[in-house]
C-alpha cells in the first residue's frame, strides 16, 4: 500500500526532484507567515509526515531548531542520512502524527505536501486536537494540500526521471470518488537498469479530498485564528494548491 515510503523511499527525492528544486521557495512563504500570523516567535518546529526531510532540512539550513516525525522508518533513513552529509541537527522520531504526545513543546508544527490528505473526516479532528496539545499559545499550524478538481488530469500521466545511472518512468493516474471525496492515486514505477533489467513498483494510495472551505470549517473547531491562503500567495480563484494556516 505505501511503496513510495518504503520500498521506494531511495527513490522519493528523484521521483519529486521539481519538488526538491522549490522548496526554498515554500520555506520563504513558511517564513513570512511565521512573521505575518504567528503569534510568538518561532524557534522550535515540528515538522510531522517529514518524509525523507525535504521541507524539514531546509527549515533547520535556516537555523530553527526541527524534529521530523514520521510513519515509516524508510523515509527517515534517507532523512538521517541527508541531515549528516549536511552536518544538520535535526532529530527524526518515527511515530504516527494521531498519535503524538508533547504538551506546549513547539512554536510551529508544519505538514507538508499533502499529507494532511492522509486523514479522514474523524482523524483530521483527532490530528488538530494532538496538534494543538503539542503547540505553544499562540503557536502556529500550516498544511498544504491540493485542488481536487485542478490537481492534476485523471491519467495515465507518465514521465521520466533519473537517479544515478538508473531511469525511472513513471506512470501516475487517479480514480476520483466524488461522493466519498475520496481520491484513489495510482503510480507505476519502474526503474531501469543500465542492462536493461526492470524492476516494477506498483504504489496503490487513498486519499481524502478536502475543499478550502470544508478545510477552514474544520479548523475552526480547534484553532482560534484560521486562515486559507493560495499557492505561496493570498487565495486566488485559480489556485491549485492551498495552505492551512492556524493560530492556537
Ligand atoms: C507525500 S509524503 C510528504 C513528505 C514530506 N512532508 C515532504 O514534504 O516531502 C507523505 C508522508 O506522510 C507520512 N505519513 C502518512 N501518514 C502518517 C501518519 N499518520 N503519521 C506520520 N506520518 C505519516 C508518510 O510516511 C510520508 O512520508
Amino acid at each position: 500500500m505505501h511503496e513510495l515510503y518504503t520500498a521506494l523511499a531511495e527513490y522519493y527525492d528523484a521521483i519529486y526532484r521539481r519538488r526538491v528544486e522549490r522548496v526554498s521557495q515554500e520555506i520563504d512563504f513558511v517564513e513570512g507567515l511565521f512573521r505575518e500570523d504567528a503569534e510568538r516567535e518561532v524557534r522550535r518546529i515540528l515538522d510531522l509526515a517529514c518524509g525523507t526531510g525535504i521541507p524539514t532540512l531546509e527549515l533547520a539550513r535556516r537555523g530553527y531548531h526541527v524534529t521530523g516525525l514520521d510513519l515509516h522508518e524508510e523515509m527517515l533513513t534517507v532523512a538521517r542520512r541527508k541531515a549528516e552529509r549536511e552536518g544538520l541537527s535535526v532529530e527524526f522520531i518515527r511515530g504516527n502524527a494521531l498519535e503524538i504526545d508533547f504538551e506546549e513543546e513547539f512554536d510551529a508544527i508544519t505538514m507538508f505536501f499533502s499529507s494532511i490528505m492522509y486523514f479522514d473526516d474523524s482523524t483530521i479532528q483527532e490530528l488538530f486536537n494532538s496538534v494543538k496539545w503539542a503547540l505553544r499559545p499562540g503557536g502556529i499550524f500550516i498544511a498544504d494540500f491540493p485542488c481536487w478538481y485542478y490537481g492534476g488530469r485523471d491519467g495515465p500521466i507518465v514521465w521520466d526521471e533519473r537517479k544515478g545511472d538508473e531511469r525511472l518512468i513513471i506512470t501516475d493516474w487517479r480514480e476520483i470518488e466524488p461522493a466519498f471525496q475520496k481520491l484513489h492515486f495510482k503510480r507505476l514505477v519502474q526503474i531501469v537498469k543500465p542492462d536493461g533489467s526492470v524492476r516494477a513498483f506498483m504504489v496503490d494510495d487513498e486519499l481524502n479530498i478536502y475543499t478550502p472551505r470544508e478545510m477552514r470549517l474544520l479548523a475552526e473547531k480547534h484553532f482560534r485564528k484560521v486562515k486559507i491562503y493560495g499557492d505561496l500567495h493570498e487565495l486566488r480563484p485559480s489556485d491549485r494548491r492551498y495552505w492551512l494556516v492556524a493560530v492556537k
